[in-house]
Order: C-alpha cells, then sequence, then structure tokens
C-alpha cells in the first residue's frame, strides 16, 4: 500500500466499530520524510472534530515541547495515533480495536521510515514494543520497533496532570535526540 491507498483504506476504514460513533478518521500529520515520529494514543474531542492529532490542550504542550528543540509538526516531525478514531467519551483503546489499527501505524512508519520513533504513554509503548511494561520502567532505554530505534515518553495528558514529571519528560526528548543523533 502506498501513501495514498493506506489513506484512503484509513478514511474508508470500517475494520471496528470505533468508526461509527466518530466524526472522522486521524490519520496523521507532518513531515512524511520525517526523522522523527511521535505516536500518541487515540484521537480526542477536538482531534475528531478538526482531523488533525494533537490539537487540544495536550497537544499545545506538545507543540512547546517540541519547539524548545527546534522542532515542530510538519517540519521533520509526523505525529500519528494508534487508533485513527475517536474511541467514545475518550475511554481506553480496547485490544481488538489496537489489533485492528495497528496495522495501518505499522505502514505509516513504514513509508516514512524514520530514525527515531518516540511512543508516547502507556497504549503507544505497549501496542509498538507488545509489552505491558509501566512507562516508568520503559524509559531511558532504546527499543526497537521493525528496526527503527524506539524511546517511550510520557502522554502529553499525563504531564498536564503531574506537572513534576514535565522535567522527566523533558529528559526523554533529550534522549531520543542524541539517538537520533548517535543512529
Ligand atoms: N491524545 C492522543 O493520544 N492523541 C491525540 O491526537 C490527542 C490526544
Amino acid at each position: 500500500m502506498d501513501w495514498a491507498q493506506l489513506k484512503a483504506k484509513v478514511a474508508g476504514c470500517t475494520d471496528c466499530p470505533l468508526r461509527a460513533g466518530c466524526s472522522q478518521t486521524v490519520f496523521g500529520v507532518g513531515d512524511q520524510k520525517a526523522q522523527w515520529m511521535l505516536v500518541g494514543e487515540a484521537p480526542g474531542l477536538e482531534e475528531d472534530r478538526l482531523g488533525e492529532p494533537f490539537v487540544g490542550q495536550a497537544g499545545k504542550l506538545l507543540d512547546n515541547m517540541l519547539a524548545a528543540v527546534s522542532l515542530s509538526r510538519g517540519k521533520n516531525v509526523y505525529i500519528a495515533n494508534v487508533l485513527k478514531c475517536r474511541p467514545p467519551g475518550n475511554r481506553n483503546p480496547q485490544p481488538d480495536e489496537v489489533a485492528k489499527c495497528s496495522p495501518h501505524l505499522r505502514r505509516q512508519i513504514e513509508l516514512i521510515q524514520p530514525k527515531l520513533i518516540l511512543a508516547m504513554g502507556r497504549f503507544a509503548a505497549q501496542a509498538l514494543l507488545g509489552s505491558d511494561a509501566t512507562i516508568a520502567s520503559l524509559r531511558g532505554k532504546v527499543h526497537q520497533y521493525a528496526g527503527v530505534p524506539l524511546v517511550v515518553t510520557y502522554h502529553p495528558a499525563y504531564l498536564l496532570r503531574n506537572l513534576p514529571d514535565k522535567s522527566k519528560a523533558w529528559a526523554d526528548l533529550l534522549f531520543a535526540k542524541q539517538t537520533i543523533v548517535e543512529n
């Protein structure tokens, strides 16, 4: 599947029941030749309304953090979610939804061929690593996904609720940057 075919597949997907309850699919945003691939969980209310990942409060924090390392969505960064459709009421993704939607993310990663994947939050980390380990135990190491170095960090929405952990997420971002330089 090339990029256009993949976009069309996601737009018309009815592989799980989520599509019936959301306004639109949220494919991803950014530079298709990016070195950085950021992966979140699933669209929320604002993302569902606008069709773009991370455009709510968590997205503003993410944009600010990216700016602090001279990055922005669209400039050497691509942002996508594990799920392309909003779960009702922002509930957690279900394992069968993750299983059905993960091939879309996998193909996005294959097409972009990033130098690094930053998995943000438990669902992204667990979906990409096939692990049920905690974020705390996965941070600070270079993992691999389909041959691409992968670094785990906290989800921006978690950081909004746990401000002291922002310094840890900042350390993760610097670690990810260093991993790109070294690979
Ligand atoms: N949280 C996510 O995981 N993804 C989004 O796109 C927005 C909020």
